[in-house]
């Protein structure tokens, strides 16, 4: 059993199921590297600008900017990592497909589950925040939904809970703020079912049933739509960068933190990597183009630019959105803040400009919506192809051309949490899965041969990282140590009895302790890098994207890494008792 967990796929059989003379997906050959580059975005631009942005600014200060950039950068390098294999394996199944020829199936198998993580239990967040800028949208022209069918049931226990743990003079204060004092009026005058309270978000319940039909009806539908979409969003971003550049106070650039002292990071590096999980979302979505390669006319050529340039203007988009938005007020307004680009036009009191804001912010969301919808069943119906997943996935609707199960099971599966799960949850659950499936991309690309160049096709530069990776490694080691000489002696430091924020009551060992494990098995994963690196002369692109990737996962918290390894653990299973049994590959070896 052990070798044939790794059987992998050849990427000639990959080409020849995936080609239009082979089985056939009937999928209808349209887009073009403009139609790509419009995914991109209209994947990327969305939740992560608009909604959580505002917590990351509150979090890292105007130093989140450095985030961005830091992001930017592990999906660069990752971008390159699928733009070479969507050149190789130009099918569609995106990562899982990779994985399959490169790692073998069970990895296959574990990204493909991870990736359930990106495109639906993402498009949850994304459709929680939609709510939220469409609930104050109609607030401002009036109309009113109640609060207990505008918030999820989740948020709302949440909020009451804190409430009643706090001292009557603090409970004032909790009340003073409107998203507190919603959630709470949720909580206590929504209808009765037996003891069961009925609180549920009605519009991101309803979204989803729209956008779903939508995906059932149709790519062609769809693309008009979505390019429409990311027109507008494109052009409204740019006013709000535009029109906030006029407001900004460089003096917001250096605030003044809890300590008393003026500083770019008011809550330094710490405060700037614990909002990686929202940073990380914004950057999500490039790579949900490569699951469009069975409907694009040249995938070879065209995914990698679609890819590349999605990530590119996007990338431009935020820095300029991060800076602007710490530019024009305190960071410290943004705490709870859920629709930041708006407030800052609140704060400064521009009326027509928080209106357009969230008109804009509704768009931006459905066409994030869309296109995360659109590659789930496509990432299913390849799984199914190779029999790890039921043949029923595969179904192709006769009219519309469309996976027609899988598409409705998506649905499902996004609508049914929006019933019991809360955004912050949500959020860090589809962060961590995704960089988990980003670090085995690049890794993938380590492990596949080198190929000729071919005129046309995308062609990952060579760079041999033989002695440069090693070397990068020991200089990072060095100024570490060098200008921040506590680093390595605190990193291994596990006594928190002395630390003034430790209470066994309200903070467990394992919270303080999982920065600290995670930067070790970081820098352990850096030195055997560098050992292979040596030895084997990898390419230095997709290993900056795995070293970078990994970085970022040493962000993540205790409970993340506890959900997320469950979560791994019942794909794990599953595979074990239907999709190791049921493989095609097993049965024609
Ligand atoms: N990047 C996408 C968003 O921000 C997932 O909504």
């Amino acid at each position: 059993m052990p070798n044939s967990l790794f059987r992998t796929k050849k990427i000639e059989s990959i080409l020849k199921e995936g080609s239009d003379e082979g089985h056939g997906t009937g999928l209808k050959r349209v887009l073009n590297v403009r139609d790509l580059t419009f995914f991109g975005i209209a994947a990327i631009i969305g939740a992560g600008s608009f909604s959580s942005l505002g917590d990351a600014c509150f979090k890292g200060g105007p130093g989140v900017v450095v985030l961005f950039i830091m992001c930017g950068i592990a999906c660069a390098f990752t971008a390159f990592c699928y733009s070479e294999f969507a050149s190789r394996i130009p099918v569609a199944g995106s990562a899982y497909t990779y994985a399959y020829a490169s790692f073998g199936e069970l990895f296959a198998w574990i990204i493909g589950w991870a990736l359930i993580m990106e495109y639906s239990i993402g498009n949850i967040y994304v459709a929680f925040s939609w709510s939220d800028y469409f609930t104050s949208f109609l607030h401002k022209i009036n109309v009113h939904i109640p609060d207990y069918l505008s918030c999820s049931y989740q948020e709302a226990k949440k909020t009451f809970l804190n409430y009643a743990a706090q001292a009557p003079a603090d409970q004032l204060e909790f009340v003073k703020n409107q998203a507190n004092a919603e959630l709470l009026n949720a909580w206590n005058n929504s209808p009765v079912l037996g003891s069961l309270k009925i609180i549920f978000d009605l519009p991101a319940l309803i979204i989803n049933i729209l956008i779903t039909t939508l995906v059932y009806i149709g790519i062609k539908e769809s693309r008009n739509f979505s390019n429409a979409m990311v027109v507008l969003k494109l052009a409204v971003v740019a006013l709000v960068i535009i029109v906030g550049a006029y407001y900004i106070d460089p003096a917001n650039w250096v605030p003044v933190n809890e300590a008393g002292t003026k500083s770019f990071m008011p809550n330094g590096f710490g405060g700037v990597m614990a909002a990686v999980s929202g940073v990380f979302f914004a950057y999500i979505g490039f790579d949900a183009v490569s699951v469009l390669a069975e409907e694009s006319k040249n995938p070879q050529r065209d995914l990698p630019r679609g890819m590349t340039y999605s990530l590119v203007i996007c990338t431009i988009v935020y820095i300029l959105l991060a800076l602007v938005l710490t530019g024009v007020v305190h960071y410290k307004q943004f705490e709870n803040v859920g629709d930041p680009l708006a407030k800052i036009f609140e704060v400064k009191n521009v009326g027509w400009m928080q209106l357009l804001v969230s008109v804009c912010a509704v768009i931006a969301m459905t066409s994030v919506l869309l296109v995360f919808q659109m590659g789930q069943p496509r990432i299913w119906m390849s799984m199914s192809r190779d029999g790890l997943l039921p043949p029923v996935f595969q179904r192709i609707h006769k009219k519309y051309n469309t996976p027609s199960f899988s598409t409705i099971l998506t649905g499902m599966v996004v609508g049914l949490p929006i019933l019991f799960t809360d955004k912050s949850f949500v959020l860090d659950f589809t962060s961590i899965a995704t960089l988990f499936a980003f670090v085995l991309v690049c890794g993938g690309v380590l492990l596949i041969p080198r190929k000729e160049k071919v005129p046309g096709r995308f062609n990952m530069p060579y760079i041999n990282a033989q002695f440069i990776f090693p070397l990068l490694i020991l200089a990072s080691l060095t100024v570490l140590t060098v200008w921040a000489p506590g680093y390595f002696t605190d990193m291994f430091n596990f006594d928190f009895s002395a630390d003034p924020g430790y209470s066994a009551n309200t903070v467990s060992f394992m919270d303080l302790a999982t920065p600290k494990i995670s930067a070790i098995v970081f820098w352990i994963a850096c030195i055997i890098l560098s050992l292979l690196a040596l030895v084997k002369k990898y390419s230095l692109i997709p290993l900056m994207g795995v070293t970078t990737c990994l970085y970022l996962l040493t962000g993540m918290t205790k409970s993340n890494w506890a959900w997320f390894l469950g979560w791994l653990l019942l794909g794990l299973v599953i595979y074990i008792f239907y999709g190791y049994r049921k493989s095609k590959l097993a049965r024609t070896k």
